[in-house]
């Protein structure tokens, strides 16, 4: 250890530590300032970037020899208590924040850029955050708030009221409103998983298989175990003998994970984990265990492993239950159909790539009590399945989310936390355990991959009048959500065409690969990929415009599905495709377009739509309810308590939305308390886009019981009958004047001492309608017949979301759905060797689409109203994500006249399919 000065936010720390610690390491662990955050540990992300000497550096790559005698400035120095500097403001006010794991690193780069550049152009910024990765935002807010941040440094112009003010008024819903707890985002003060320190806590690490599929016939941690510092090592000796299935929800679907196995079935499987004093002597432990593998048979290919002599993965089978679909005459309309169209498509696996990696701390006490803090989007979840391996009742477990840094359905598994709970109960200490990036690409969840094969018989006009599917989906090494998945992407297929005769058979298969596992869109992605890419070949085919033909065989509101047994609610899909081509100018683009080929120059204009859709919940699957409870305070302000996990989607600033509108109190006077097993009521988990639909809708009934309670108490207490009784503003009012009123606190005080009674009240809700959210994206492109590369320059995207009642979470939404889709388009996708070993295990080489790569994204919503959802609103989250992919696609092939039938469609997949006289 070595003794050195720094000067951190104007303050010297002297600090002992070892010359090839990172500043990050040391910023973070040794002073604790941990709103500097670690995303990749690569340099990559851009999460860790502090300012040293006036420029913006990544500290996770900077060693803390190298930094003597410099200032260093980190998110914390950069508000003066709770005077935020303008560009945490504009972050705030714009909807730039919604996991906020990104946020400190990009505020400090661009403090560091507009003290030199005050005056930039939107490239330049661009430039200026290229090297920051956000998954959440598409980037677009974040870029409208640094241009705003620089004209009020410039003094050119005001920070706008803040959003959540601006809600201070009655009527909240409909306005824009940003995530409620964006000033703790911006300011680096909210407590992730990671930042959280427990007195005594140990570090682990975990020793993960290098092999695809073999059975340890020995292991020997004596030497692990014998490292001074080393206080639990565990394996599949210490494991519970009890299988599991990681998605909790799907529990009884051929539970086939134990803790630690003494099969691995992927390269990154977990063999062993140690926890010591520090996570270098962690990672020195886990060297030293010595594991003799026996090599078995393994399959990287699910159409390898699903052959009937194929060895066996797991004792059940290579092949999980598949999803099965048939309805009307499926053969007999094919041979009606005028044309018949038979195509296959190819999706490759993508990782979440949450900015926040997988994380969990356990603690284990004396009195048999197991804590567990982990950004999980399920705690009841994670609860009933933790209860299910170590035999423990679940009063005995309490699972609280600290915050979320990001999920996209790779948080709802559980990964780390029975690893971590496990060595709690052989060390009895806390235990952290931090997946770094390569173990969260290698070891944690992943999209499925799928081969996607659509028939498709249509009459002389292109209507669909028959539709056969068949898909082969990679589940991975285990279980997980497979056969719901395979069943969620073929009941798409039921909720947008008026065609009733559709045949579909999914059909989930065990490779020797990391588990593949719920993702944003739970299999729509993959779905409408197929149908969307073989739809724009029919219209190419017919001689048709797509948009047209999407009318053709859309659904109308009310319309039941292909099956006949639910109805698609008020479903807007065809205004979707109306609005969207107007806003788009589909025509002038598509001459532009006809246009670049006539040209045949270097580069080729591309234009193309695609229509996507997605359910609203869990409705017709499984009981979906959400019990939300309200209390309110001597004040007047609320509390509310919520098992929903928000991971910056915004699903809590919604609850609290219809809170106020419901209640009159604004929003600054509604506190959230979330995700907390022991405090809050059941929830089904923040997956199948229920943070809208679901949860606003709880949070809805159960400020309405509050009303009542309130309003019995308001007309007593101002003595007006009931019925003229409205609440706004912080206060109960008589609408007959407007002037006889109180406080709602003073209410809550007459309920107290009048009454001896508190109000305070819960519900739980449970839907009885699962309605479809639709959306129509609308993409050019230009591509460099020379390069292969692909430039995404406009995009439009309309969703039908009911009434819009948060457009700026909205839009947010929408743009990051589409840098989602767009990565799954153009440039990510898993790589393995033959061994099935993850290649690109960090973000230089999984190229998630930086601000550079972004387009200008017009977002817009149809206004109609979806009587079954809360105030009219239906869910975005997953719908955003949909339509994505197949309509950059289709943009490219239009634009090129060939078919790119697997993705991602990469610049030497474009070049692979040029020939000579293609390349100019
Ligand atoms: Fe940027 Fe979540 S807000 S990663």
């Amino acid at each position: 250890m070595e003794s050195y000065i720094l000067t951190i936010n104007g303050k010297k720390h002297q600090i002992l530590a070892k010359p090839n610690w990172t500043l990050m390491y040391v910023i973070r662990e040794v002073v604790g300032l941990t709103g500097t955050k670690c995303g990749c540990s690569t340099g990559d992300c851009g999460a860790c970037t502090v300012i040293l000497d006036g420029e913006a550096v990544r500290s996770c790559t900077t060693l803390v020899k190298n930094v003597k005698d410099k200032t260093v400035e980190t998110i914390e120095g950069l508000s003066k208590g709770t005077d935020l500097h303008p560009i945490q403001k504009a972050f705030i006010d714009n909807g730039a924040i919604q996991c906020g794991f990104c946020t400190p690193g990009i505020i400090m780069v661009i403090k560091a850029f507009l003290d030199r550049n005050p005056d930039p152009t939107e490239d330049e910024i661009r430039q200026a955050i290229n090297g920051n990765l956000c998954r959440c935002t598409g980037y677009a807010k974040v870029v409208k708030a640094i241009q705003q941040a620089a004209r009020v440094m410039r003094h050119e112009d005001q920070v706008m009221e803040a959003a959540v003010t601006a809600a201070s008024t009655k009527g909240t819903i409909g306005r824009g409103v940003a995530v409620i707890d964006a000033d703790l985002k911006a300011t680096g003060s909210l407590k992730y998983t990671g930042d959280i320190v427990l007195p005594g806590m140990l570090h682990a690490k975990v020793l993960f298989s290098p092999h695809p599929h073999a059975k340890i016939i020995s292991i020997d941690t004596s030497k692990a175990e014998a490292l001074e510092g080393v206080e639990a090592v565990v394996c599949y000796k210490d494991s519970p003998d009890v299988r599991f299935n990681s998605n909790a929800e799907d529990k009884d679907a051929s539970p086939s994970e134990l803790v630690f196995d003494q099969i691995v079935r992927y390269v990154g499987d977990k063999v062993a984990a140690v926890a010591a004093t520090s996570i270098e002597i962690a990672e020195a432990a886990v060297k030293l265990i010595d594991v003799e593998y026996e090599m078995l048979p393994y399959y990287l290919d699910p159409k390898e492993a699903m052959k009937e002599d194929a060895y066996q993965i797991h004792d059940f089978g290579n092949c999980l239950d598949p999803a099965v679909i048939e309805t009307g005459d499926v053969d007999g309309q094919m041979a009606k159909a005028s044309h018949v169209f038979e195509d296959t498509y190819s999706l490759q696996p993508i990782h979440h790539s949450a900015m926040e990696p997988h994380v969990s701390i356990a603690q284990y006490d004396i009195s048999g009590k197991l804590t567990v803090y982990t950004p999980t989007q399920d705690v009841f979840g994670q609860r009933s399945n933790l209860s299910r391996i170590f035999g423990m009742s679940m009063n005995k477990i309490r699972v609280i989310r600290p915050a979320i840094g990001g999920g996209f359905g790779g948080k709802v598994d559980l990964v780390t936390e029975p690893v971590a709970a496990l060595l709690s109960m052989k060390a009895m200490k806390p235990v952290k355990l931090v997946y770094t990036r390569r173990e969260d690409i290698a070891s944690s969840r992943i999209r499925h991959a799928m081969d996607v094969k659509v028939k498709t018989g249509v009459d002389e006009e292109g209507r669909i009048i028959a539709q056969d599917i068949q898909a082969v989906v990679n589940a991975g090494a285990h279980t997980s959500c497979s056969t719901s998945v395979a069943w969620a992407m073929s009941g798409k297929f039921l909720k947008v065409h008026k065609n009733k005769n559709i045949r579909i058979n999914a059909q989930p298969v065990y490779t020797n690969t990391p588990v593949a596992a719920a993702m944003r869109g739970f299999g729509s992605p993959q779905g409408f990929f197929a149908q969307q890419r073989q739809l724009n070949r029919i219209a190419h085919e017919l001689n048709k415009d797509i948009t047209d033909l999407q009318l053709l065989n859309l659904v109308d509101p009310w319309d039941l599905e292909s099956d006949g047994v639910m109805n698609v609610g008020n479903a807007r899909a065809k205004d979707c495709v109306i609005k969207g081509k107007e806003d788009f100018s589909w025509a002038d683009e598509m001459a532009t377009m006809a246009a670049s080929k006539q040209e045949n120059g270097r580069y080729r204009i591309g234009v193309g739509m695609a229509l996507g859709a997605h359910g609203n919940g869990l409705f017709n699957v499984m009981a979906d309810t959400t019990g939300i409870m309200i209390k309110l305070n001597e004040d007047g302000s609320a509390t509310f308590f919520t098992g929903v996990s928000d991971m910056g989607n915004g699903s809590s600033t919604l609850q609290a939305m219809a809170i106020s509108e419901v209640l009159g109190i604004t929003m600054d006077r509604i506190a959230c308390h979330e995700a907390d097993t022991e405090t809050t009521l059941f929830d089904v988990g923040a997956y199948a886009s229920r943070g809208t639909y679901i949860s606003a809708q709880a949070a809805r009934v159960t400020a309405v019981k509050v009303r009542e309670t309130l309003e019995k108490y308001a007309a007593e207490y101002l003595d007006i009958p009931v019925k003229d009784v409205d609440f706004i503003n912080n206060e109960a009012v008589s609408v007959r004047d407007f002037k006889t009123k109180a406080s709602i606190g003073d209410l809550v005080i007459h309920a107290h001492e009048k009454h001896g009674k508190d109000i305070c009240e819960s519900d739980t809700f449970s839907a009885e309608a699962n309605a479809v959210s639709y959306g129509a994206h609308f993409v050019k492109v230009q591509i460099d017949t020379q390069t292969g590369a692909i430039k995404v320059l406009k995009y439009v995207a309309i969703h039908d979301v009911g009434k819009p009642l948060n457009p700026l979470g909205l839009e947010g939404q929408v743009e990051g759905g589409i840098q989602m889709g767009m990565g799954q388009a153009l440039s990510e996708g898993i790589i393995y060797d033959n061994q099935g070993k993850v290649t690109n295990r960090n973000f230089k080489n999984y190229t998630i689409p930086r601000a550079m790569d972004m387009p200008h994204i017009k977002a817009g919503f149809i206004n109609s109203n979806e009587a079954s959802g809360p105030f009219g609103g239906k869910s975005i989250g997953e719908c955003a994500v949909v339509p994505s992919l197949s309509a950059i696609v289709n943009a490219v092939a239009n634009g090129m006249e060939k078919e790119y039938n697997d993705l991602p469609v990469t610049a030497d997949a474009v070049l692979a399919s040029l020939n000579k006289n293609d390349q100019k």
